[in-house]
């Protein structure tokens, strides 16, 4: 038993500054000891430590302890654990348990038997004449004789003291205590009363099988449907899972666990032969419950009901389980049909039905992004930005760095793929739009929008050469506006023009503006080649797509302002198709990476099963 006066002992036998020197450097100070405190961040030491008084003591941040509180504060050891270092130094025996633990192991076992005896009364009237409502009920939603006594299902009489006189012999304290009884607190005078009435009685169990709380089913129409037991002593809802008991052996067998969202799920499923299901009670899963599914299963596939709260549900346990994933703990997920849950499904498409869902889950990485895509509309670059930071936060979660490292990679290259296809296609605009709100080419910057980024230059992604439509409307502007083939001489000789005709017209002008800019008047001996002339003239008549720069009566600076910007957009367009090529094959790439990923996880999981197999087969 760890009494005070053990402890006392401990304290006394133990010299705290040893303990704590191989952490925080000690120095001497008359009786004590001084350190910059380990428990706040300061340059000066205020941490003392004094061995005849067996404390530390912080003056900064009032930090304060014995041996004991300084290995679990500073080092995180569990109470016990430190308790028995410590113990261990001193040369000390542990005693087995403290007297508070083996108090509460007493009242809890006393609990577990009025729980059991309150359920063993339950499935009693369930078979009595008060019972008959509710086989009718159980009949009528295929809950057979075999699944009621699997499950230890039962019935509340609609009576306010027939729990309470038939367990009268556990007294109405402990009766409230497990939350069977509903006892006025303001009222002394009132008598407790039972707290399930008229409720076809669920028995929830602990993983050893012990009965530490109920959910109660209404018959008919009423509120609430489920009435489940308060938290009590032997029932904590965050940590309790339905139907564990079963699911973990079933779970083993079966190699994979099923999380459904209630009791009628789980009841359902084991209809249709399937045991490995367990259900939270009624709540969204908890951190807790998500440790206690990965103790049976790598990747426990979430299977809730097929509408907005199942959906929410689902994505709630996700985020949840970001900070905790890792190799071997993730979650996967099945969407049912709109407006079924699992128990609906089994009975409308039977086993088969449920094996075809279960058979290809979703896995978290995809789930949370098929949400996260599905939640906002994507047609404009601020919600594409805003999935963009959401999918990047949810990375940030997860707590494995080199798995939020693989999620981060395996999210920004769909959202880049999903990014190019969302975005509207250009429209061209009439010449007649003001020049300033389109934008401009800088050399080694690339193109540099005014107001709305690239929408303009996505139109021919993948077409690298300039259509013969617009390259007959250049080549004829380039003969308009002659001093523009030397000043944007490197983008057009880049630019291969789809039109035969346009296409010869530019090399020759480009041939001619090689040394010197040309102005018209230097134009006029090159135009004079007969050649020369007779493809301007095939440019010209050719021309459907008219640009300003192709209009006589366009104002001059205005027409060579288009006609630079309509140069360098083509010039944009092209280097970011040839990027876009160059990300496609990486793309490509790492997709072949993601399945590689995959097949080699299950591999693991494969191998880890067999030697979970191996060792608890004796
Ligand atoms: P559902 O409403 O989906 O119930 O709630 P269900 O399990 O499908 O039951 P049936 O088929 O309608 O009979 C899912 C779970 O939420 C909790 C219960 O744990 C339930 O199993 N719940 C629901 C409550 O605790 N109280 C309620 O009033 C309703
Ligand atoms: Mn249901």
């Amino acid at each position: 038993m760890l009494t005070p006066a053990f402890l006392d002992e401990l304290r006394a036998r133990t010299t705290l500054s040893s303990v704590i020197a191989p952490h925080v450097k000690l120095t001497r100070a008359g009786r004590e000891w001084k350190a910059c405190c380990p428990f706040h961040n300061e340059k000066t030491p205020s941490f003392t430590v004094n061995d005849e008084k067996h404390f530390y003591h912080c003056f900064g941040c009032s930090a304060h302890g014995d041996a004991i509180r300084f290995l679990t504060d500073h080092l995180g050891l569990p109470f016990m654990d430190a308790v028995k270092e410590l113990a261990s130094a001193a040369n000390l025996e542990v005693p087995a348990a403290d007297p508070r633990s083996q108090e509460r192991a007493k009242r809890q076992a006393t609990l577990h038997d009025v729980m059991a005896d309150a359920q063993a009364w339950f499935a009693e009237q369930l078979d009595g004449i008060d019972g008959a409502e509710a086989r009718a009920y159980c009949q009528k939603r295929g809950i057979g004789a075999g699944a009621i006594k699997r499950f230890g299902i039962g019935f509340a009489p609609d009576r306010r003291n027939g729990l309470r006189k038939a367990l009268e012999r556990h007294g109405d304290a402990r009766l409230v205590e497990c939350g069977l009884l509903i006892s006025i607190e303001d009222e002394p005078k009132k008598e407790p009363y039972d707290r399930f009435r008229g409720r076809l009685m669920i028995p929830i169990r602990d993983q050893r099988g012990r009965v530490i709380g109920f959910g109660g089913r209404i018959l008919g129409a009423g509120e609430p449907k489920y009435l489940n037991s308060p938290e009590t002593v032997l029932f904590d809802k965050g940590s309790s899972l339905y139907a564990i008991d079963r699911a973990g052996p079933a779970s083993r067998q079966a190699r994979r666990l099923i999380v459904v969202e209630g009791y009628m799920d789980v009841i359902g499923l084991d209809r249709a032969g399937i045991a490995e299901v367990v259900a939270p009670n009624g709540t969204a899963l908890t951190e807790r419950q998500l440790e206690l599914l990965w103790r049976l299963d790598p990747s426990p596939i979430l299977c809730f009901d097929g509408d907005k709260a199942g959906s929410k549900a689902a994505i709630r346990a996700a985020t949840r389980a970001l900070p905790m994933l890792g190799p071997e703990r993730t979650l996967s997920f099945v969407t049912l049909p709109e407006g079924q849950d699992p128990d609906d499904l089994v009975t409308s498409g039977g086993r088969e039905a449920v094996e075809a869902l279960l058979g290809r889950p979703e896995p978290l990485v995809d789930r949370l992004w098929r949400h996260e895509v599905d939640s906002t509309p994507l047609a404009t670059p601020e919600q594409r930005a805003g999935l963009k930071q959401r999918l990047l936060d949810h990375a940030a979660a997860i707590a494995d760095r080199s798995l939020s490292q693989l999620y981060r990679d395996e999210w920004m290259d769909r959202f880049f793929a999903l990014n190019r296809r969302e975005r509207p296609a250009f429209e061209p605009r009439s010449p007649g739009q003001s020049p300033q709100r389109r934008g401009s080419w800088v050399r080694g910057k690339g193109f540099v929008p005014p107001e709305k980024p690239l929408e303009d230059a996505t139109r021919q992604i993948g077409r690298e050469s300039v259509g013969p439509q617009e390259a007959r409307a250049i080549a004829a502007g380039l003969a308009a506006y002659p001093d523009l083939i030397a000043e944007e001489f490197d983008l057009l000789a880049a630019l291969p023009f789809a039109d035969p005709s346009a296409e010869a017209l530019k090399q020759r002008l480009l041939d001619a503006a090689l040394h010197d800019a040309l102005d018209s008047q230097a134009l006029q001996p090159i135009l004079a080649d007969e050649r020369t002339a007779s493809l301007l003239l095939e440019v010209q008549r050719g021309t459907n797509v008219i640009f300003s720069f192709n209009r006589s009566e366009t104002d001059p600076a205005r027409g060579r302002a288009d006609l630079k910007l309509v140069i360098e957009l083509l010039g944009a367009k092209r280097e970011i198709a040839a990027a876009l090529g160059a990300m496609e094959a990486e793309v490509l790439e790492r997709e072949e990476a993601v399945t590689e990923r995959l097949r080699l996880q299950l591999t693991l999981h494969d191998l880890n099963r067999k030697l979970v197999d191996l060792t608890s087969s004796d």
